[in-house]
Formats: structure tokens, C-alpha cells, sequence
């Protein structure tokens, strides 16, 4: 129970702590990843934690039915579609966006999983937030007209309940720093509905925790004042969790320089983060999120935001399966093919 609120649990918690020996080597300080990849079900990934808790506020309401909206490409619905099929709901994915043009990556995955995915289509002179809301109402107006019970989950399930997943998390790696010696440790986290980086702020400062928070925002919409965007949304979670300390805009390290002026769209530099990454860790970093986090950490260290013999932890929250996605796929393809040796049959 966390701050009055229960939750379905179905994780595999917690998950590792891990040291990256040569990364640290490299970059001249310590450091380690969250591997928030390794959570279970659907492949994994941050948004688990927020449905432990979403998943009890469905049942308690009789939910037959998961509603949920996102990007064509969303890691938050494949998991939402993962928790529907494993605890035998249906589930419907919203999405404003074209067809990328082949059913891979998440889209595949969703339907591996058996869910449903509603592409709205750009329509006149709609905003692609009227178009979301008109075919979130009929989406569940065709669950209700059928006898069922549908439940809708925000964007990213990123709402005041969502977020308590990464508040448990905050608790988790509090006690995984402590056991390991970590000092003073700064937690390194992607920002997109920002619901990760808010459970963890919350859970930090509602404990007691050394750690500190760096959030990198992964797409433009933190502009132009990231603080004055975080501290509303502290506001209205505060509002709905009411506990009983604030705090001002200042308090929050949010940085809006490693979106370049988008969402999930392909950055060299960033596959270069990821290839980094793979190349000396063996792990996998996906290109919207988790890649943009880590270059900014890269470029931390460079400018000495992050200073040698820091402590670092890098959260891994998933979204490996976008790198199978073509707006990323076709690009990498191009930079790797030159290892691939295609040897002709003998004449
Ligand atoms: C892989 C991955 N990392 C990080 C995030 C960011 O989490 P949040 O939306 O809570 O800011 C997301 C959100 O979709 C994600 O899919």
C-alpha cells in the first residue's frame, strides 16, 4: 500500500541494480542501470509499475475492459494490452497517427497480444487532441453498447495513481543504493508523460532519500519551462494524494536540451548513444526514449554536469521493440550493413 493506494501485483521486483564496468572505466565515474527493462510481462518496461496500481483501480470499479492512448508506436499501450491479456481483459489502443506502413515492433506486438489498435487518421482541420478524445468516447460507447465494462488509462499512465508504481520504485532503489555503497547517487531517467520521473521525485522527498532525480525530457512538449510544466503536475498529484509537504518549481531537474525537437523521431547521435551502449555493456537501449536519456548523460559527463567519480544510475524503462519500427530500422540499416558479409556460393 503506498500513500492509501493498493496494487494488483504481478512484477518481477525488484528488478536488478547493475554496475557497467567498462562504461564507468570510460567515463571516469560510477556507474549503474536500473534495468526497469526486466519487469516480466509483453517484454517489459516501466509502465508495469504504473499498472500494478491502474489494474487494481479497474478491478475495484468492475472493468471488463482497457481503454488506453498513445503514439501508432506506443510502449504504454503494449503493456497495458500485455496486463489485459494476462489478467483476461480486452483492450483497445487509441492512436492519432498514420500506419507506419508494416505491422512491426509495438503494433506487432500489440496484436500478438490480442489487442486492438484504433488509428485515427488525420481529419480537416481537427486537432489531434479532438480526434484522440472523439475516438477514446466512441471506443468505449461500442464496449458499454456490448455489456462490457471499459476502464481508460491517461496517456502513459501517467495519472496521480500511475505514478505511485515509480514512488515504490524510488523505495526500491533507495534500499538497492544503501545495500551497495552507492553515495550520493543521481538517478538519470527519460521524460515523456513524466509519470517515472514524478513517482520517483515524490517518493524521494516523501522518504528521505539521498537520491536526486535528473529527468530528460525525450520530446518537446516540456517547452519552453520544463519546472513550470513539472511543478503543475506536482500540484494536481499532490491535489489527489494529498500529502501534506510542496515544494517550488525549483526543485525539479528537468532537462529539455536532448529532445531535438520531436518525439521518437530518428537522431544519428543518439543511435550512437545506443550502439555506445550495446557495444560495451551488451545491453539495449530503444531510440525514443531510453537512448535520448542516456546521450544526455553522455553529454553530462563531457560538460562536467556530470563530474568524475559521480555515481550515476541510468533507468533502462524499456522500449527495446521500437529499434524494429522502419522510421529507426531503415536508418540503422544503413549504418550496419557494412558488417554484414554477404558470401556468393562458390562458381
Ligand atoms: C521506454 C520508455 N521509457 C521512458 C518512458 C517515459 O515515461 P513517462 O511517460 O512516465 O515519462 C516511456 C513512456 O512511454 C517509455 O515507454
Amino acid at each position: 500500500m503506498i500513500l492509501g493506494h493498493e496494487k494488483v501485483p504481478f512484477l518481477h521486483l525488484p528488478t536488478p541494480l547493475d554496475y557497467l564496468p567498462a562504461l564507468s572505466k570510460d567515463l571516469g565515474i560510477n556507474l549503474y542501470v536500473k534495468r526497469d527493462d526486466m519487469t516480466g510481462l509483453g517484454t517489459g518496461g516501466n509502465k508495469l509499475r504504473k499498472l500494478e496500481y491502474l489494474l487494481h483501480e479497474a478491478q475495484e470499479k468492475g472493468a471488463t475492459a482497457l481503454v488506453t492512448v498513445g503514439g501508432p508506436q506506443t510502449n504504454h499501450g503494449r503493456l497495458t494490452a500485455a496486463v489485459a491479456a494476462k489478467f483476461g481483459l480486452k483492450c483497445t489502443i487509441v492512436a492519432v497517427g498514420a500506419y507506419p506502413g508494416e505491422l512491426s515492433a509495438n503494433l506487432l506486438l500489440d496484436r500478438i497480444l490480442g489487442c486492438e489498435v484504433y488509428l485515427v487518421q488525420k481529419d480537416g482541420d481537427a486537432s489531434d487532441a479532438k480526434l484522440e478524445e472523439r475516438a477514446v468516447r466512441e471506443t468505449m460507447d461500442k464496449y458499454r453498447a456490448q455489456g462490457d465494462v471499459p476502464f481508460f488509462i491517461p496517456l502513459g499512465g501517467s495519472s496521480p495513481v500511475g505514478i505511485l508504481g515509480y514512488y515504490e520504485c524510488a523505495q526500491e532503489l533507495t534500499m538497492q543504493a544503501d545495500e551497495q555503497n552507492i553515495r550520493q547517487p543521481r538517478v538519470i531517467a527519460a521524460v515523456g508523460s513524466e509519470g517515472m520521473y514524478m513517482g520517483l521525485f515524490i517518493g524521494v522527498k516523501d522518504i528521505g532519500s539521498p537520491l536526486h532525480i535528473t529527468g530528460i525530457a525525450i520530446t518537446n512538449s516540456h517547452m519552453p519551462d520544463a519546472q513550470a510544466r513539472a511543478k503543475s503536475y506536482f500540484d494536481e498529484c499532490r491535489a489527489y494524494l494529498q500529502f501534506p509537504w510542496t515544494v517550488g518549481k525549483d526543485a525539479f531537474d528537468v532537462r529539455n536540451d536532448y529532445h531535438w525537437n520531436g518525439y521518437n523521431n530518428p537522431v544519428k547521435q543518439v543511435r550512437e548513444a545506443l550502439y555506445y551502449m550495446a557495444r560495451k555493456e551488451a545491453i539495449i537501449l530503444d531510440p525514443c526514449y531510453t537512448g535520448k536519456a542516456f546521450y544526455g548523460l553522455l553529454d553530462m559527463v563531457k560538460k562536467g554536469d556530470i563530474r568524475q567519480g559521480d555515481s550515476v544510475i541510468f533507468v533502462h524503462s524499456g522500449g527495446t521493440a521500437a529499434i524494429n519500427g522502419p522510421i529507426h530500422r531503415i536508418p540503422m540499416e544503413q549504418e550496419l550493413m557494412d558488417g554484414v558479409i554477404i558470401k556468393k556460393p562458390e562458381a
